[in-house]
């Protein structure tokens, strides 16, 4: 297939965009390297710098692909509090621009990627597709919910295949976001360089953690589904943030201190995902546990500057 990646010079894009062309699919890649680093590109791919917003430039290079897998987005909590209309702008506009740009070229297949952001505080675990969505306390998760509407509007308007994913804890090798906010790679990067962790809540927090081959998988299988669906992502199994310390410091082979950084508001307690539905309609299940992709993803981080 004929694949094209928005925001494919990214963390996530750039593993699911390898997956791809190590199975002989052709991928184009549209990145702004707004965030991203051209060098995660795979060189196979077909790159072009362009941002969502340009929709002329997008609709030239849209024909003849057999679907979207739509990454690109600002993804930092807190600097979306700080900007949240540079965020309506680049997520919100910016996918409907996508949109758009894909009615125009008949091109009408787009696999998106949400997070499990949108459920807010859960009510109950593990979180199935059919919760409700939560109330959400910055603009980065009101930008993914109206992202995922835009979709489901043009599946019900002019018959999209639309796949959400609901991604939870993604981590692995290759994860250079700047700034960084994410428990793993800061808690990686702080232990490898023999500094204090920096630790929220004692530590206390659960978050299902899914290794970045077991998620780039999962786009795969999407790529051919017809209607609308929408998957979480995630283990079915929850790791207090202290247990994950503790992994790590067994894997490197000493301890260094923890920076009790107190509480941060607008952290959700617990976040673990029902990943039935995927597994039962898709076989999707995740195959890489939180030691295997730890140790993995300490190998990079050793050999990689930061
Ligand atoms: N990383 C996570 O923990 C996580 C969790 C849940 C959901 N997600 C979603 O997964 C997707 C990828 O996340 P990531 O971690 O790879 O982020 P990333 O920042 O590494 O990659 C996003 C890429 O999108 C590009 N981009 C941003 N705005 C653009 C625009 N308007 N036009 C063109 N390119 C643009 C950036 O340059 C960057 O390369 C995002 O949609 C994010 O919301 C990520």
């Amino acid at each position: 297939m004929k694949i094209l990646v928005t925001g494919g010079a990214g963390f996530i894009g750039s593993h699911i965009n390898k997956l791809l062309l190590d199975q002989d699919h052709l991928v184009t890649v549209i990145d702004d390297l707004s965030k991203g680093d051209q060098c995660l590109v795979d060189p196979r791919a077909d790159f072009h710098q362009i941002a969502l917003e340009n929709q002329t430039e997008l609709e030239k290079i849209l024909p003849g692909h057999d679907a979207i897998i739509h990454m690109a987005s600002f993804i930092e909590v807190g600097e979306s509090v700080k900007k949240p209309v540079e965020f309506a702008q680049n997520n919100i506009v910016g996918t409907v621009k996508l949109l758009e740009a894909m009615k125009n070229t008949k091109v009408k297949r787009i696999i998106f990627s949400s997070s499990a952001c949108v459920y807010g505080v859960p009510k109950k675990l593990p979180i199935t597709e059919n919760d409700p969505l939560g109330e959400q306390e910055n603009p980065y998760g009101i930008t993914k919910i109206t992202m995922e509407e835009f979709c489901k509007l043009y599946h019900n308007l002019f018959n999209f295949d639309v796949t959400i994913l609901r991604y939870f804890n993604p981590y692995g090798p290759g994860e250079l976001h700047e700034p960084e906010t994410h428990a793993i790679p800061n808690l990686i990067k702080a232990a490898l360089e023999k500094k204090p962790l920096p630790v929220y809540w004692k530590g206390e927090q659960i978050r299902d953690f899914i290794f970045i081959d077991d998620l780039a998988r999962a786009h795969i299988l999407a790529l051919t589904l017809s209607g609308f669906h929408i998957y979480n992502i995630g283990t079915q199994t929850g790791n207090k943030i202290i247990d994950v310390i503790k992994k790590i410091f067994g894997i490197i082979g000493y301890e260094v201190p923890i920076d009790d950084k107190g509480e941060r508001k607008g952290d959700v307690p617990v976040l673990v995902a029902s990943s039935e539905k995927i597994k039962k309609e898709l076989g999707w299940s995740a195959k890489v546990n939180l030691d295997e992709g730890l140790r993995k993803t300490i190998e990079f981080f050793k050999t990689h500057r930061f």
